[in-house]
């Protein structure tokens, strides 16, 4: 079943209509489906079967705690890229020892907590990090359980902005240099080295990109066993692309099938580190038009979503399909630029789409269930939307709309 499919011209997220959820919670309001997130997880973890393996969903993406429990529930592990997203992880009832650490600022309070609490792997990525890490699990009597970021230097073939495994990006520790730096590390009395990590960006649409980082990383691995170091897994990292538009990207089951064909036969087991790809198209934004406006040639549809709420448009001219909740028959159709009521002229949701809509009609802004919320913010001072799950004909708040009052709630006066 799709996740949100038209049914006599109105749309629905699983058993419910988008109207009456956007009549019961109000507008802007994140809407996502359940059985969509779970069934995406599941096509990572059964294409992975073959080879001893690991999903660990990035939080990024989306960092919900309902979302985070749904899939612990499945068995999940979590790659986070922060106390800050440790701590969800650990609240949502995700597994300590399924975390693996990302990211290149790691600060030593960071550090310890995840030691305290025993995560799986510190995906460390440079020379500093790992001296810190080496220094701070002495302090604690422990041994911290390391992969060393590689660079492949790869070219994923996506927006410059999410695209990680180049040579000249702050990610990772440079091909040439991996060899010596993991000697170091086995050397170090406070680091057990388990395996080797890489994420090459985001948003990839082609596999050879992902094919290319493997055998990189798994010729790595190979003159790393030849100088008796010993590795107990790999860390693909996560990047599969989804479709907002036209886009291709490979299904989970072919992907997964591509990574279980390059590493069959090693002694590894496989980690990854999807978030996009489980979360992306299981959620949408659902907005009302406030006022249809018509300026010069120009014809805006002003909705209650905004940059704040969904950034991407704005941050990456990424495209976003915007379609309708209800397929109207009773008028013609216009090309809009869709623009929400923050004062930036880049608050624009979609430019340049045909649709039927008049002031107070619905509109879903599709594949917003990954870096939406999570990079949402109160800009202009606008509380940050309501977040539903969809559960067949059940819906749950699983984040409250936030109030004026939390706004400021941390600020103070100065004294007269
Ligand atoms: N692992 C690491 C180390 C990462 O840096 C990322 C994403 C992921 C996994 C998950 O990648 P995914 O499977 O979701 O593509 N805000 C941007 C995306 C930034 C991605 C950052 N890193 C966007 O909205 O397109």
């Amino acid at each position: 079943m799709a996740a949100f499919e038209y049914r006599d011209d109105r749309l629905f997220v699983e058993g419910l209509a988008l109207d009456e959820l956007a009549t019961r919670f109000g507008t802007p309001a994140y809407v996502y489906s359940r059985a969509a997130i779970e069934a995406q997880w599941r096509a990572f973890d059964e294409g992975l079967e073959a080879v001893p393996h690991l999903v660990c969903y990035a939080v990024k993406a989306n960092s919900n705690l309902a979302i985070l429990n749904l899939l612990a529930r499945l068995g999940s592990g979590f790659d986070i890229v922060s106390d800050g997203e440790l701590e969800r992880v650990l609240r949502a009832g995700g597994d300590s020892g399924k975390v693996v650490f990302s990211g290149v600022g790691k600060s030593e309070w960071e550090l310890r907590r995840a030691l305290a609490v025993g995560i799986l792997c510190f995906n460390v990525e440079s020379e500093a990090e790992l001296e810190r890490l080496n220094h701070l699990a002495g302090e604690m009597s422990l041994r911290a359980p390391v992969s060393l970021r590689v660079n492949p230097d790869v070219d994923p073939k996506t927006h410059p902005y999410i695209a990680t495994g180049l040579r000249e990006h702050k990610f990772g520790i440079a091909m040439e240099d991996a060899v010596d730096l993991y000697r170091r590390a086995h050397a170090m009395s406070h680091i057990a080295v388990h395996g080797i990590d890489c994420h090459i960006g985001s948003q990839l649409t082609e596999l050879e990109p992902f094919a290319e980082a493997t055998r990189r990383v798994l010729a790595l691995a190979d003159e790393l066993l030849a100088a008796g170091l010993e590795l107990t897994h790999l860390n693909l990292g996560g990047g599969l692309g989804i479709r907002f538009c036209d886009e291709n990207p490979a299904t989970p089951a072919v992907y997964t099938q591509l990574l279980c064909e390059l590493v069959q036969g090693r002694p590894f087991k496989l980690l990854i580190e999807p978030g996009r790809a489980i979360v992306g198209n299981a959620g949408l934004l659902l907005t009302r038009t406030e006022y249809i406006k018509h300026s010069g040639a120009k014809h805006f549809a002003v909705v209650d979503a905004a940059m704040n709420d969904l950034m991407r448009p704005a941050l990456y001219q990424a495209w976003h399909d915007i379609a309708p909740v209800h397929l109207r028959a009773d008028i013609d159709s216009e090309t809009y630029n869709v623009v929400g009521p923050v004062c930036e002229s880049g608050d624009v949701l979609g430019a340049e789409r045909t649709l039927k809509v008049v002031a107070g009609d619905l509109l879903a802004v599709h594949s917003a269930g990954a870096y939406g919320f999570s990079m949402s913010s109160n800009y202009n001072s606008r509380p940050r939307a309501v977040e539903l799950m969809v559960d067949g004909s059940e819906v749950r708040v699983v984040r409250e709309r936030e109030r004026v009052e939390q706004l400021y709630a941390g600020e103070s006066l100065l004294p007269d």
